[in-house]
């Protein structure tokens, strides 16, 4: 009988965070299985480690999936090194910025002139008048552009192993949290691509998650650097600090590893918390 090859897994922003996490996760899987990390930088402690004994082989790409191309090299290399692809997990994202929508709140007149003059492509320069929207266009195409450059790429490949994209969305895709404005329109995007994906992609099954309010790198943002932009809003996040309810991101993280292995097609087009009980198959280790 034929053996069935290894799964060939993508992950995105693995550097830290709930990205790191899925990871290691899917290199503790006790099936054999290709993992590809992507991210900007190595994480802290250099990169993913490989568990001794390894029955799994891992490749990490570094590069910056917002710049034109990089959605693209990502799976050119992933299915240059493996041969194949029948997994992402689209987990990058930026929270920056965080303002409101009728602009930084609190500028001081000089500082609008200098962010206008640095927006404009400085003194003298012949650029366009600035429109004050480019923090916000940069963070699309992380949040976004990214993602449908990733897609699109990965469709040919994924269509050939009937496999799975996992979207980390955000309970901030359904909510209208102060500041969160950009943040909150990009990841209800990435719900709606899904929803699209799963229409137009049938082979492909398409599921869009919320991991919960995780103790991450943007969540110490949250707390020390949102603040003026988040008004009232910031207390939630503070309260859950200061209770110790913040979610370690190894819990969704599990569902995530398992939704992007065995994710089942009745799920596809679908935006669920990872507590929800359409999750519970999931939470468990493989
Ligand atoms: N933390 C929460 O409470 C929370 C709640 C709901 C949803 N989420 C979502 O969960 C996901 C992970 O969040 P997190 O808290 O783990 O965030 P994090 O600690 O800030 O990590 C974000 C990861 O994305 C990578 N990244 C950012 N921009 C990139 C780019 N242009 N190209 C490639 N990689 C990039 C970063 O790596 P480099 O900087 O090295 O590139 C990092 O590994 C995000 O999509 C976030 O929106 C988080």
């Amino acid at each position: 009988m034929p053996t069935r090859p290894n799964p060939v897994i993508l992950v995105t922003g693995t550097s830290r965070g709930l990205g790191y996490e899925i990871a290691r996760l899917l290199l503790t899987m006790h099936i054999p299985l290709s993992l590809v990390t992507v991210s900007r930088s190595y994480s802290p402690s250099g990169t993913v480690a490989l568990p001794d004994n390894t029955i799994h082989s891992h490749t990490h790409i570094q590069l910056d999936l917002s710049v034109p191309g990089g959605p693209a090299a990502a799976v050119a290399g992933a299915v240059a090194t493996y041969g194949r692809l029948d997994g992402i997990v689209v987990n990058h994202g930026v929270l920056d910025p965080v303002e409101r929508i009728a602009g930084p709140e609190g500028e001081k007149e000089e500082e609008v002139e200098e962010r206008e003059k640095v927006q404009g492509g400085g003194e003298g320069g012949e650029a366009a008048p600035p429109d004050g929207l480019d923090e916000w266009r940069m963070a699309w195409e992380v949040n976004f552009f990214s993602v449908l450059g990733l897609c699109r790429s990965a469709i040919p490949h994924l269509r050939a192993t009937s496999g799975r994209i996992v979207f980390i969305s955000s309970g901030a895709s359904q909510k209208g949290y102060s500041g969160w404005g950009c943040y909150s329109a990009s990841k209800a995007a990435l719900n709606s691509l899904c929803r699209t994906l799963a229409t137009e992609e049938p082979l492909i099954t398409s599921i869009s998650l919320r991991p919960g309010v995780m103790d991450t790198q943007m969540q110490r943002d949250v707390r020390e650097r949102h603040g003026r932009a988040m008004g009232a809003g910031q207390e939630r996040f503070m309260e859950l600090h200061r209770r110790g309810a913040l979610l370690k991101p190894e819990k969704p993280g599990a569902v995530v590893a398992n939704l992007v292995i065995r994710g089942g097609k009745e799920l596809s087009g679908g935006y669920f918390s990872w507590d929800s009980p359409e999750m519970r198959p999931y939470r468990s280790s493989d």
